[in-house]
């Protein structure tokens, strides 16, 4: 566990070739200020294809990020058609797994169940999970309900390792337009505490960019964000870096 300021990239389905990684990783690592290295848990997200390439780019770029897929299968080998292990991803040098995300389960109709094996199997393969959580404000008891399907069965001086995230769906790939209201995020980071143990961490997704940040971090209080389209500019991304590291 890290007490850095968490920058997760969620690639999600980009970038297309290994050029465009390179190109992004280049504009990236001229504009970040070297300040990071101390303050900021930098973590990219690559499509799987594309995880060796980036390893192979943050060295030659020396930047010193961490490597995490955007998603595991919950099983080792076997009969598995299409899926990737967690034992995989880690032999390609990723640290890091996402968990959950509400695109897997709105378009790939990943289940509670599902997400549950996930977090076993990746806390047995000392994978850092990451995982995402999509409540509604009204629906608190469904959180708590969920979060101890997922929780139970890990023992507790592993537990303290997942890193979880609250990611309203409402606010995702909505460039800003419907984050929810300043009490509601520190409500729901309240609630997640509650839910979970007093210093979880607990970092924010959804819309986030070089404008948002500094509410998010700084006033909020979220140990970090995860981000999707603004981590695929080099701008943006540099920038929301950059502000973590002057806080
Ligand atoms: P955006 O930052 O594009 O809204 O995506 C959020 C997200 O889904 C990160 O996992």
């Amino acid at each position: 566990m890290t007490n850095k300021t968490y920058v997760i990239a969620n690639w999600k389905m980009n970038p297309q070739n290994e050029q465009d990684v390179s190109d992004l990783l280049e504009n990236i690592s001229k504009a970040i200020d070297d300040g990071y290295r101390e303050k900021v848990e930098i973590i990219i997200l690559p499509p799987y294809v594309l995880i060796q390439a980036v390893a192979n780019f943050l060295k030659k770029y020396s930047l010193s990020f961490q490597l995490g897929t955007q998603n595991i299968f919950w099983q080792n080998s076997g009969a598995f058609t299409g899926e990737i292990s967690p034992n995989m991803v880690k032999e390609i040098g990723c640290k890091y797994a996402l968990i959950g995300h509400s695109e897997r389960k709105l378009y790939l109709g990943e289940t509670i169940n599902m997400i549950e094996k996930k977090i076993k199997i990746a806390i047995e393969e000392q994978l850092i999970p990451i995982l995402c959580l999509n409540p509604r404000k009204d629906s608190m008891e469904k959180l708590s309900e969920e979060l101890t399907i997922y929780l139970e069965n890990i023992p507790n001086e592993h537990r303290q390792k997942i890193v979880f995230v609250y990611e309203p769906i409402e606010a995702i790939s909505t460039q800003g337009g419907k984050i929810p209201s300043s009490e509601e995020l520190v409500e729901m980071k309240k609630n997640i505490k509650k839910m979970t143990w007093p210093d979880a961490k607990i970092i924010y997704g959804g819309s986030v960019n070089s404008s948002n940040i500094k509410q998010f971090v700084q006033e909020f209080g979220f140990d970090g964000v995860l981000i999707g389209a603004k981590s695929l500019d080099p701008k943006e991304f540099s920038s929301i870096i950059n502000q973590i590291i002057k806080l």
